[in-house]
C-alpha cells in the first residue's frame, strides 16, 4: 500500500495506479469505512483512501479537538482491506494561506444538519471538491449513514459537472441496529445500551408510514419513543430522498432521517420508507 503525504508523492502514486476509486475519510476507521473500500474494490479499480480531519466542517463549538485520531490503526486496517493508496494531506496542503475559495451548496444543504450546523456542508463540499481535484478519481464512495451529506455531494458534483461517479454505500450496523460511527466510542456503557433506540424508532415509523399511517402521528410517536429512551431529538422527519425537503405525505421516494443527542454524542441515522 502506497502512502502519500504531499502532492508530488500523491501524483507519482496515481501515475502508477491509473484511475482510482476514492474513499474520503476523516480517519478513526471502523467497519463502515471498510465497507466503502470493499465497494470500491468490487468495481475492479485501484482504491485510494484519504484521511484528513477537516477543520472547515466543524463549527467553533464542535468537537474538532476531541475528534478521534489513530493514524497507525487506520493504516493497518486499510492495508488489510486491500487499499492501494492512502492520501494523508496536512492542513497547509488543503488550505494554503493564499486560498480564497469555498463552495456553498443550496438546496439539500440548507435543511436539517445545514440548519443545526451552519457552515458544515460548505466545509464538506469544499474539502471533497479539493480531494476530487487532487486525486481525480473516477468514482467516490460515501456511507448512506450520512444521507444528507451524500445528497449534498451529489448536488454540487452534478452542478459543477465534475466527472466523478458518486456511489452511496449502505449503512453498516451493530447487531442491535446502531449505525457505526467514529463518535460511538464516546458513548458511556449505559448510553451504548440506549443508542439502538434511534434505529428502532425510525424503523417502526418507516413501517407505519409505509403501511399508510398518518405521517405526522408516526413522527410524533417516534420522537416520544426517543425522549422516553433518554434522548433529545434535534429532528426526526420524512423527507424527499434527494431534495431533503419535508414531506407531509408519502408521495415520492422518501427517507426518514433523524438526529438525536445522547449524553455528549449526537447520533444520526436514516432509513428508507417504501
Ligand atoms: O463523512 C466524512 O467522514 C467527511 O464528512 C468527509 C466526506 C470525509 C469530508 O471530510
Amino acid at each position: 500500500m502506497k502512502i502519500a503525504r504531499n502532492l508530488p508523492d500523491l501524483h507519482a502514486a496515481l501515475d502508477e495506479l491509473g484511475p482510482v476509486g476514492l474513499v474520503p475519510t476523516m480517519g478513526a476507521l471502523h467497519r463502515g469505512h471498510l465497507s466503502l473500500v470493499a465497494a470500491a474494490r468490487q468495481a475492479g479499480q485501484p482504491v485510494a483512501a484519504s484521511i484528513f480531519v477537516n477543520p472547515l466542517q466543524f463549527g467553533p463549538s464542535e468537537d474538532l479537538a476531541r475528534y478521534p485520531r489513530d493514524e497507525a490503526g487506520d493504516l493497518a486496517q486499510l492495508e488489510q482491506a486491500g487499499c492501494d493508496l492512502v492520501w494523508l494531506p496536512d492542513v497547509a496542503t488543503m488550505y494554503p494561506p493564499e486560498a480564497a475559495s469555498t463552495i456553498t451548496v443550496g438546496g439539500p444543504a440548507t435543511l436539517w444538519e445545514g440548519m443545526m450546523r451552519p457552515g458544515h456542508f460548505s466545509g464538506v463540499a469544499t474539502v471533497v471538491a479539493k480531494l476530487f481535484g487532487q486525486v481525480r478519481p473516477r468514482a467516490a464512495y460515501f456511507g448512506e449513514k450520512d444521507w444528507q451529506q451524500v445528497q449534498v455531494i451529489r448536488r454540487f458534483t452534478t452542478d459543477f459537472l465534475l466527472p466523478v461517479e458518486i456511489v452511496p454505500v449502505p449503512t453498516v450496523r451493530e447487531t442491535d441496529g446502531l449505525a457505526l460511527s467514529s463518535r460511538n466510542r464516546f458513548l458511556t456503557p449505559a448510553e451504548r445500551q440506549t443508542a439502538p433506540a434511534l434505529h428502532a424508532a425510525l424503523t417502526r415509523a418507516a413501517s407505519a408510514i409505509g403501511s399508510g399511517d398518518a405521517v405526522a402521528t408516526s413522527l410524533d410517536v417516534a420522537k416520544q419513543e426517543l425522549i422516553a429512551a433518554g434522548m433529545a431529538p434535534d429532528y426526526l422527519a420524512l423527507v424527499g430522498a434527494e431534495t431533503l425537503e419535508p414531506l407531509e405525505r408519502l408521495t415520492r421516494p422518501a427517507r426518514l432521517i433523524a438526529a438525536a443527542r445522547l449524553g455528549s454524542v449526537r447520533l444520526l441515522d436514516n432509513v428508507p420508507v417504501d
